[in-house]
């Protein structure tokens, strides 16, 4: 048999204080799908980033096609073949689709200008995705979190690539768009191409994998798993070494006996969506369910006052909202942990406790003073509920993993007391581990009492953790009903067709 396409044995990788990666092998063959599988904080990343040149690592080695190299930066990873689509998208808003697939190594400097061919290749690029509907000229900053993350696969189709590592890709994607997704993959597979593939996701793991490699605290614990046929306890025992049972928390019935917390009546913005009616009382958690762009962040939006709602009102204990204003929603309780949690408000350079009492501080201040030790015993006890790790709350965010980042900000949200909790996508880039925490912390808020809606691409997530589920489609309620009375097959009927199957 002939050499793999890449080994890497005995990687070591320290930060001050973290032995990210203490001894980390990784072979992958040419063609295949490889799934990197791990906790928060295991080591996915800084792995891939050791082999896209953007980390040295302090030990170890790496054979590409049989021979050493040494990849010192990520442009000597790019011309070996090797293509990187980050976990924190590393692509600059004010620039054109066009101009971010060329970033760095623009046509013009080949000798052939111009835009006119730049953005030529640019749009075939994007057909290959099968997203023909994204222009090159459009600028970057208007796209979706998912529009963005196919621009970084265009950019990394755009050089000649053997291995292409995509690092939880499909967190920001939606069913349909995770299976665009999967088809592109299928397809650079039988052109040879090999995938590093990182997702805290089995189900993608099975449908997309052909072999499974777990790291744990920095060290492979297993390598080579079939992808398919490898037992989900033994994965997640491998990943966290306990047995892990993924239960939703019990629903309590209530038989609608809380007061009405929240009520929306009639409400629209714009285009995103229209004539949204629901109630959701102190104890009930409603989720709603759509495909990306169906309308459903943005109403939270709305709720929350940062969008403007064109129709419509939002009553929150009886009080009736003004429209677009944030500061109203908040004075009412009305907390909203958002979609893209990055951009907005992690303190990267800040302390873990500070990220988490950032919306909370008027509880921590006397007469203009700071009472530092309760800010961060408060933050401590959420922070330590989630499992954020490394546990000490002293740390800058920024050396945090991604999934513990999330954690940071979803801790925020916890921490506030509101009445009415708008999560979207609360489980995004979590472990499996991890999940089953934040789902029993949400239903402990609701039952002391807050109003909980839910956006999740997750259709299980959403009928599992919500007492009551909206279907929407293409901004427009398609289904209401306890979540007791709909299976993932029917909500996936209602989101496409729009009408019961
Ligand atoms: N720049 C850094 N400085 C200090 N520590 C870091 C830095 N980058 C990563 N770490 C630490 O290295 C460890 C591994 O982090 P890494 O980001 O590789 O995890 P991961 O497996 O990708 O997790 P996730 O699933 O949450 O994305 C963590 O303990 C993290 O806190
Ligand atoms: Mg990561």
């Amino acid at each position: 048999m002939s050499d793999p396409l890449l080994q890497m044995s005995g990687i070591v990788k320290a930060f001050p204080g973290v032995r990210a990666l203490d001894g980390v092998d990784l072979e992958v063959r040419a063609g295949e799908v490889h799934c990197l599988l791990g906790q928060n904080g295991a080591g996915k990343s800084t792995l891939i980033k050791v082999l896209s040149g953007a980390h040295q690592p302090d030990e170890g080695e790496i054979r590409w096609q049989g021979e050493e190299i040494r990849l010192t930066t990520p442009l000597s990873a790019m011309k070996h073949g090797i293509a990187t689509i980050y976990q924190e998208l590393d692509l600059v808003d004010g620039l054109t689709v066009a101009e971010n697939i060329y970033l760095g190594h623009e046509l013009s400097s080949a000798g052939f200008a111009h835009r006119g061919e730049t953005q030529k290749q640019a749009a075939a690029l994007l057909a290959r995705l099968g997203h023909s509907e994204i222009s090159p000229r459009r600028e970057l900053g208007t796209l979706s979190a998912a529009g963005k993350q196919v621009v970084s696969m265009a950019r990394a189709l755009s050089h000649d690539v053997k291995l292409i590592i995509m690092d939880e890709p499909s967190a920001v994607l939606d069913q349909e768009e995770v299976a665009r997704l999967f088809k592109v993959i299928r397809d650079l597979q039988s052109e040879g191409v090999a995938v590093v593939y990182i997702s805290h996701r089995l189900e993608e793991i099975r449908q997309v994998g052909d072999r499974v490699t777990v790291l744990k605290d920095g060290r492979t614990v297993a390598t080579g798993l079939p992808a398919r046929d490898t037992p989900t306890r033994e994965l997640t025992r491998l990943m966290t070494g306990r047995d892990i049972e993924y239960v939703f928390p019990p629903r309590v019935s209530r038989d609608g006996d809380g007061t009405v917390v929240l009520s929306v009546e009639n409400l629209a913005s714009g285009r995103a969506f229209s004539g949204v009616d629901f109630e959701v009382r102190a104890g009930e958690i409603v989720g709603l369910a759509g495909l990306v762009g169906s309308g459903r962040s943005e109403i939270l939006e709305t709720i929350y006052g940062a969008r403007r709602a064109t129709a419509g009102t939002v009553t929150v204990d009886g009080k009736q909202l003004r429209n677009g204003r944030v500061r109203a929603a908040v004075g009412a309780g009305v907390g909203l942990c958002p979609e893209e949690r990055k951009s907005q408000g992690l303190l990267l350079d800040e302390a873990v406790y500070r990220n988490v009492s950032l919306a909370t501080m008027g509880r921590f201040s006397r007469g203009g003073f700071i009472n530092r030790g309760s800010e961060k015993r408060a933050a401590s006890e959420h922070v330590k509920s989630l499992d954020v790790r490394p546990t000490g709350v002293e740390r800058a965010v920024r050396t945090l993993s991604g999934g513990n980042q999330q954690k940071v900000v979803l801790a925020r949200w916890l921490l506030r007391e509101c009445r009415v909790l708008l999560l979207d996508e609360p489980t995004r880039g979590v472990d499996v581990g991890a999940r089953s925490e934040i789902y029993a912390l949400v239903r402990r808020l609701a039952d002391e009492g807050v109003a909980v809606v839910l956006v999740s691409s997750e259709v299980p997530e959403v009928l599992g953790l919500a007492d009551r589920v909206l279907v929407l489609r293409e901004g427009v309620v398609v289904h209401t009903g306890p979540a007791d009375d709909i299976d993932e097959h029917r909500v996936l009927d209602l989101v496409m067709e729009g009408s019961a199957a």
